[in-house]
């Protein structure tokens, strides 16, 4: 569908009516010229219910019968594995995808969903929705306009709490084979693709990974070092194993000397500029609220996501409707899970991985020409 066949409202399916559903449900209905006509799920009366609840005509229980319905936009709502066979199916049919990260479990995987998406000539978005944070919009723009020099080193630390039910309660979650990995696959990678934004191409990365309180196969702590083609350097910590969440923290120096840290504290808020320190002074914004909760449960994170949510499906809905990349293509979520892999791999054989050119060189490979 070329951007001057698009119709006024847009059709949206929903494929996985799960936790994330809900933002996406929810960022659709706040976004202009888009409507949710269908949602689809394995589990027939977790789709009726989600109808019933938003008032949506469809419910099935395959992604061939709602892509039957006609429909111009999928959002991707199911486990990691699955995204690939529902992205491939969308494609062939010329539908639009915005896709739940990661974009795979695996690199050979997402490199056949954004081929599939490039060759039916038809958009494919991930949801990384911190990016949409106004003082990582901000960093990102200093860093672009030159404003703080070139950066040199990142350092991105999550510590998170999850309760063992989050793991035994759903099924998938917590096995190499259901869920691909752990802290890294799941929470981290939302901050490493932050990283990948500010300090650009990732082409060697070193790491070690840990598995020390949670009952599972997947690792619930990993430190990495990663290398960028400029040079500049990045480190990682992550897990959730803390026994009390301190959120998460990305903190960049450039070549001036000047640090920003964004701090995102309840896990789910609005990550905000905490501190910088340029021009020989500092400055910190902490701005907390009194009411914080360390370890809110995932409701209550994934309800505090919606704002960010609604601002990348407005993003992905004005690149469809305008013919032009979505802030987020599938080749950025091709490099964090890239970096999150080589992390992998890298603790497995002890030496450091380097990243391909075809993992990592920037460019929008499913970008629609047409
Ligand atoms: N962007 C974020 O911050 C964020 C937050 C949470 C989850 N996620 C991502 O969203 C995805 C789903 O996570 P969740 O927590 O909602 O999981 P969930 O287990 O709560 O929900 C998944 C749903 O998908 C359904 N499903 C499974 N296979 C299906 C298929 N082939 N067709 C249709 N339905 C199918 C399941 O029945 C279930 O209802 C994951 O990839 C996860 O990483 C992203």
């Amino acid at each position: 569908m070329s951007s001057s066949t698009v119709p006024n409202d847009l059709r949206v399916g929903i494929v996985g009516c799960g936790a994330i559903s809900r933002n996406h449900l929810e960022a659709f209905a706040a976004a202009p010229g888009a409507q949710v006509t269908v949602v689809c799920d394995i589990d027939p009366d977790r789709a009726r219910q989600t109808a019933e609840q938003y008032g949506i005509a469809h419910a099935v229980g395959t992604v061939d019968e709602l892509l039957s319905t006609g429909v111009d936009i999928i959002s991707v709502c199911t486990p990691h594995p699955t995204h690939e066979d529902v992205v491939l199916a969308a494609a062939a049919a010329g539908v639009h995808i915005l896709c739940e990260k990661p974009i795979a479990v695996d690199l050979a995987s997402a490199r056949r969903m954004t081929s599939a998406c490039h060759a039916a000539g038809v958009r494919l978005g991930v949801l990384f929705q911190r990016r949409f944070w106004p003082a990582a919009q901000e960093m990102k723009a200093d860093l672009v306009a030159d404003r703080l020099g070139e950066p040199i080193l990142g350092q991105c630390t999550v510590l998170l709490h999850r309760d063992p039910t989050y793991y035994s309660a759903t099924p998938w979650r917590g096995t190499w084979d259901s869920d691909g990995g752990g802290v890294l696959m799941t929470q981290a990678i939302h901050y490493i693709d932050l990283l990948i934004w500010m300090l650009g191409d990732p082409v060697e990365v070193s790491g070690k990974i840990a598995t020390f309180t949670h009952d599972i196969e997947v690792e619930d702590t990993a430190v990495a070092t990663v290398t960028f083609a400029s040079g500049a350097l990045a480190t990682i910590n992550a897990t959730t194993a803390a026994d009390t969440a301190l959120g998460a923290r990305v903190q960049v120096t450039a070549s001036s000397g000047a640090t920003r840290t964004i701090l995102e504290y309840p896990e789910g808020t609005d990550g905000r500029a905490v501190l910088r320190a340029e021009n020989g002074s500092v400055s910190t914004t902490p701005d907390y609220p009194d009411d914080l909760v360390a370890n809110a449960d995932l409701r209550t994170i994934n309800g505090a996501l919606i704002p960010h949510h609604t601002a990348q499906v407005a993003d992905f809905v004005a690149a469809v409707r305008n013919g032009c990349a979505p802030a987020v293509t599938g080749h950025d979520a091709t490099r964090s899970l890239a970096v999150l892999l080589a992390v992998y791999e890298s603790s497995r054989t002890g030496a450091p991985v380097q990243l391909t050119t075809d993992m990592v060189v920037s460019g929008d490979v499913e970008e629609v020409t047409a």
